[in-house]
């Protein structure tokens, strides 16, 4: 179990994915004023904007999205992939992702304030997502029972560390005009709506017949299509798709069929406690 993890300013990596060196890229990365830097949690919403952004950015053309996997379109800078694509010499607007904490962001993020998407997903969904992905992904610890993988969850013990900790540590982000928070449910609720956001976000204008086709493209259905996005390009042996898919439901609110009530009530008495000085409004409150 040990060697899958490795601890990097306090928070467990997967070992697979990250070297000492891909860190050190990373925290010597040189960022642009005009970057897009999308930020999240593992499992919420990551995979989406991968498909959703490059399609603002290409006014719709669906090229963006056909011809490369989205971990090499919209690439992690924290990743092994990111030391071997020349991010450097991309062409402006470049899009990355990362899971990165904010106080775990490098020198150059600080000085230069990229524009940042932090997209926020309600945790019981993240919860439920990250128990089907930590059961099939052989290169994350095993999750054990649902109630020992709740207790890892809550404590932070898993990849990328706790939830709660990065939802307070980008709420509380300095520069907020250069960020824009956005929710998994929002999007899932209006993605019309919630791309038309981002593009005016972005200062890319786009025509509402623009908007509608980029939407129908990233709607769930369509997107579990595309093998640029599904994840069925990713080597044999990382993750198991007899046990589940990287695309797996792409609805809100499936903890409820996850969590028994007991698990439901604890979790909420944990996130009372630990989000009693957040004044955000989450749509899922
Ligand atoms: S990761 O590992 O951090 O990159 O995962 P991430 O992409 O952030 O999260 C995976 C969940 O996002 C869902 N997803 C979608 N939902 C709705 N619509 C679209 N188009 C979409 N694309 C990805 C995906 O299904 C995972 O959620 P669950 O609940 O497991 O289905």
């Amino acid at each position: 179990e040990a060697e899958l993890y490795t601890v990097y300013k306090g928070v467990f990596l997967p070992t697979a994915l990250h070297s000492p060196e891909s860190l050190k890229y990373y925290e010597e990365f040189s960022f642009r004023p005009d970057d897009i830097i999308v930020v999240t949690y593992p499992k919420s919403g990551t995979t989406w904007s991968q498909e959703i952004l490059p399609l603002i950015l290409s006014g719709g053309d669906a090229a963006a999205i056909e011809t490369l996997p989205n971990w090499d379109r919209v690439p992690w800078l924290e990743e092994l992939r990111a030391c071997v694509l020349d991010l450097e010499q991309r062409p402006s607007r470049r899009v990355f992702a990362t899971h990165f904490h904010y106080n775990m962001m490098p020198p150059s993020f600080f000085k230069t304030k990229p524009q940042v998407i932090y997209i926020m997903r309600n945790p019981k969904d993240v919860f439920t997502s990250s128990f089907h992905y930590y059961g099939m992904a052989s290169y994350l610890v095993n999750p054990g029972t649902q109630k020992e993988f709740l207790h890892k969850f809550l404590d932070g013990k898993i990849m990328f560390g706790s939830w709660f900790d990065h939802i307070k540590g980008w709420l509380n982000a300095e520069d907020q005009e250069r960020i824009l928070y956005i929710a998994y449910e929002e999007m899932i609720m209006d993605l019309q709506d919630s791309v038309a956001r981002l593009a005016q976000f972005l200062e890319r204008p786009l025509s509402s017949e623009v908007i509608e086709k980029i939407a129908e493209r990233c709607a769930f259905k369509n997107m579990k299509q595309n093998k640029m996005s599904n994840y069925s390009l990713v080597p044999p042996g990382f993750m198991d798709l007899d046990k589940s898919h990287f695309l797996r439901k792409g609805i809100a609110g499936d903890w409820k069929n996850q969590l028994t009530v007991a698990e439901a009530e604890y979790f909420d008495a944990v996130y009372k406690e630990k989000m009693k000085d957040v004044k955000y409004k989450f749509v899922w409150d």
